[in-house]
């Protein structure tokens, strides 16, 4: 089944207003017109307005970092998924490596924040990896297994298929340790395996499976070029607008 790409933009902790709405305005005039793979940005909350007015009337879609489940409320620091929409936002990174690592992130709350953003109408773009550890040790799978089971947990097919997969290795996560091709490869089609198990094969089929980590514009065209690699989430190269462009449309 014929993926459209899609080419994520997840900017961390960086950038502030200024920084972040001339980082999209320079993204957004080098691939702002693309039409052949979706292109997002996913800037602070705060810089959230300023990227969206700087992206106004190109191709490049807005995109969060992570949301809370709940809709309000006494959730002190916490942003929810209609507080996304109000300013434009259409996609939402959901369960990063970053977040299970440091905010105690589990399979449970990235499965009720993918429930969150459903609800809205928001695409989720739920992430699974394995550490090195896991992979040394021959728990990569069975990882992998858990938290996409986890994840998806009580969606409905029709659901999973508004949502968006990253396999994000952690331990080629700002590393510069990229996944070779087909070490992605396998795992994405290891994901997709238990999407259809879940979902069925036409459902399963039609999932984009991004790669994230450490993807850059002299890496990305092989790893775009595998079967089952439907995209890219792209951190630190995401940060400078002339790599990203090289990602979106590698050379
Ligand atoms: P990286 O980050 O491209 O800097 O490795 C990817 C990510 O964490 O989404």
């Amino acid at each position: 089944m014929a993926r459209k790409k899609f080419i994520a933009g997840n900017w961390k902790m960086n950038t502030t207003a200024d920084e972040a709405a001339a980082l999209a305005k320079a993204v957004a005039e080098a691939v702002g017109k693309v039409t052949d793979v979706d292109v997002a940005v996913c800037p602070p909350y705060v810089n959230l307005p300023a990227v969206a007015e700087a992206i106004k009337g190109s191709n490049v879609k807005l995109g969060a970092q992570d949301l809370h489940w709940e809709e309000k409320g006494a959730f002190t620091g916490k942003i929810s998924a209609a507080m996304l929409k109000s300013v434009g936002v259409t996609c939402v990174i959901i369960g990063h490596s970053e977040q299970r690592q440091y905010f105690g992130e589990t399979d449970e709350t990235v499965n009720k924040k993918t429930k969150a953003a459903l609800a809205a109408g928001l695409l989720p773009i739920v992430c699974v990896g394995e550490t090195l550890e896991e992979r040394e040790s021959g728990k990569m799978d069975a990882v992998i297994d858990r938290q996409t089971r986890g994840a998806f947990n009580g969606i409905s097919a029709a659901e999973a298929a508004k949502c968006v997969v990253a396999y994000e290795p952690v331990w080629a996560i700002g590393t510069g340790k990229t996944a070779t091709s087909q070490q992605a490869n396998e795992a994405h089609i290891f994901i997709r395996n238990i999407l259809t198990e879940l979902f069925g094969k036409d459902t399963a089929g039609g999932i984009r499976i991004q790669y994230g980590g450490s993807m850059k514009p002299d890496n990305a065209k092989e790893l775009l070029a595998q079967s089952d690699v439907d995209g890219g989430l792209i951190g630190g190269a995401a940060l400078k607008a002339a790599d990203f462009a090289g990602i979106v449309q590698p050379k």
